[in-house]
């Protein structure tokens, strides 16, 4: 999703800001473009496509000013072109705008000002807010944004820059993340810490409807109605390197060989004497009692972890399990009350649809814990209880690592509402938490034989359609098994139950198709063996992956894939590995950019 960097300092802005932007490239972009004050003037330099061709150009010509703003822009209203990149210049040429989100209201806004007799030139929403500061603006550029955030909505994350204003600059937020970088001499805005890191590891994270004034030696910030509002210091606690590559070629490769570290840093420091402590997250047996239902809701392959989650709460604390999209939770006016609980999963914490599910969640009157990545994201801060998946940064736009972590943390919530509703033994939930310590193990070693599914991959990657089918954990598996492969090597997929196929799907199986079958549960091989045979004898080629004691898999499927031998309830949280193996080497294979999949984005901060 679009980028946002700022800044003022005694340095050149220009350069900090395209440094800024590059680190920001991860979330997908269409375009780039940036503003400079320079010599009471504001010189805009943009571009469609990539980063470079944005950085070329400014090289050619460098501005000299020492404030600026930045923006990579993943297109919402209008086309990717120049025209409709960021930065936009008001009317009079006083204002130049940067956004993130969407201005709902963008419409009547733009007839307002066009009565008012300002031209438009692009076709993005972004250009009214540019014009509306602008109409606002008598003298005070705080007043002017203060103003306008009172009269768009939607959301936004804003950095504004003025001809007249030599000393500062200013920003604001609402439902799109902004973080304001402090530095020494210096000052920063960034949609995201990346952008920044380099330079401070001190930000404050604005709340909504906080509007804030940066110039180099001071940063105040505000509410919407003027007044002062004092920020705490937020100490980034991770290094420049876990932003980086480190050595590999793609930061999807270095996140999943950073799967069995980060599962390790999500579940070790909530295993206390043998027992599972969820942080500060305190609900009780008598709060579990009172919960009727719990209702988990994400987008994407969160999602896909709440559907393993659905699986695993229901069969180990026994309490009824709702998973939804959250686009779709927050329409439907869900039956929720105050004897739910709403679990909210995001890697990002600022997915905007599953943040306005929360907030109708709560509106309703559930408790809502959420499982995040991003610390001090908006879920984060607006959710009752947080679980940390400590996955570090992931920066490619396919999720891996992040969704392991989010499996840990579902699987330790499981076990202590088990527990505490009295439904296991002590003797399985003591093998059960060991066995989830020795998953970094397991991992370790799917990764170590990685070859096998490149060489797989390198014969099949020429294929149009692939079908993933699994039965119980394995169909959640195969959900986000088949997403990762869309989403990167573009190849059409489907996930499907194995049991569900023949009631109609089967019918598009046929000489060479591929089926990949996620097969870890013990008590469903038999029916998946059965399903086997059945694509087969249609013609399809199958890859099986599999725990290494199942040898009888090997006299069906055509390639088998093994794990080292684990519980099959916790099985998903090392069977997902080959399968976003899988997916890399068959982008690779294509030549496709798996770190930055077209149209997609990272954060999703729009509807
Ligand atoms: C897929 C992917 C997306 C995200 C989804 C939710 O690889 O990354 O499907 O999972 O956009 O994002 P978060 O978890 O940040 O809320």
């Amino acid at each position: 999703m679009c980028g946002i960097v700022g800044y003022i300092g005694s340095n050149m802005a220009a350069p900090i800001l395209i440094n800024g932007l590059k680190k920001l490239e991860y979330r997908g972009y269409d375009s780039a473009g940036v503003a400079i004050f320079e010599d009471n003037d504001l010189k805009v330099i943009k571009s469609k496509g990539r980063l470079a061709i944005l950085e070329e150009k400014v090289n050619k010509d460098m501005p000299k000013g020492l404030i600026g703003i930045g923006h990579t822009r993943w297109a919402t209203h209008g086309e990717p072109n120049d025209l409709n990149s960021h930065p936009h210049i008001s009317h009079s040429g006083k204002i130049a705008v940067v956004h993130n989100g969407i201005i709902e209201n963008y419409i009547e806004l733009k007839e307002f000002l066009q009565s008012e007799g300002y031209k438009f030139v692009s076709e993005t929403d972004t250009e009214v807010v540019a014009h509306l500061i602008d109409y606002h603006y008598k003298g005070d550029i705080v007043e002017a944004v203060i103003e306008s955030i009172n009269e768009v909505e939607g959301s936004y994350a804003l950095g504004v820059i003025c001809k007249d204003c030599d000393d500062k600059f200013v920003a604001a937020r609402k439902d799109s993340p902004l973080v304001v970088g402090l530095g020494k001499n210096e000052n920063f805005i960034a949609s995201d810490i990346p952008a920044i890191l380099e330079y401070t590891r001190d930000v404050y994270i604005l709340e909504d409807k906080e509007v804030v004034v940066l110039s180099s030696d001071n940063v105040k910030v505000f509410n919407n109605h003027g007044a002062e509002v004092k920020k705490e210091i937020f100490k980034v606690n991770w290094d420049v390197s876990a932003a980086e590559k480190s050595g590999y070629e793609h930061f999807m490769m270095k996140e999943m060989f950073e799967e069995p570290k980060v599962i390790r840093d999500t579940i070790s420091p909530r295993i206390k004497d043998g027992s599972i402590s969820l942080d500060n997250i305190n609900i009780t047996s008598e709060d579990l009692e009172k919960i009727e239902k719990i209702y988990i809701v994400a987008c994407g392959t969160a999602y896909h972890a709440g559907v393993v989650g659905k699986y695993v709460i229901e069969k180990l604390a026994r309490i009824p399990v709702e998973v939804d999209v959250a686009s779709e939770f927050r329409y439907r006016d869900p039956l929720i009350t105050n004897k739910n609980l709403v679990i909210i999963i995001s890697q990002s914490g600022e997915t905007l649809d599953t943040l306005f599910a929360l907030r109708e969640a709560k509106k309703k009157g559930a408790r809502v814990l959420s499982i995040v990545n991003v610390v001090g994201s908006s879920i984060s801060r607006e959710s009752d209880d947080v679980l940390y998946t400590w996955a570090g940064p992931e920066i490619a736009v396919a999720s891996t690592k992040a969704y392991n972590t989010q499996l840990s943390a579902l699987y330790l919530v499981a076990m202590d509402f088990a527990m505490k509703k009295g439904h296991i033994e002590e003797g399985f939930y003591k093998k059960f938490i060991e066995d989830l310590k020795n998953i970094p193990q397991v991992i370790e070693s799917v990764l170590a034989n990685k070859e096998v599914i490149q060489r797989f991959a390198s014969e099949h990657y020429n294929a149009k359609s692939i079908f993933f089918i699994g039965r119980g954990l394995d169909y959640a598996l195969s959900m986000e098994g088949s997403l990762k492969l869309k989403e990167i090597s573009y190849i059409h997929s489907e996930a499907y139950a194995g049991g569900e196929l023949k009631h109609g799907t089967i019918a598009l199986i046929e000489e060479g198709t591929l089926v990949i079958c996620p097969m870890t549960q013990d008590n469903l091989m038999d029916k998946m063996i059965s399903n086997i045979r059945e694509v087969k004898a249609r013609g399809a080629t199958v890859l099986a992956i599999t725990k290494e004691s199942n040898q009888q898999v090997e006299k069906v499927a055509d390639v088998v894939v093994t794990i080292p031998d684990v519980d099959s309830l916790i099985a998903p949280i090392a069977a997902v590995t080959p399968l976003q193996l899988f997916a890399y080497y068959m982008a690779i294979q294509k030549g496709c950019d798996v770190d930055k999949p077209r149209n997609l984005a990272k954060s999703v901060t729009v509807e």
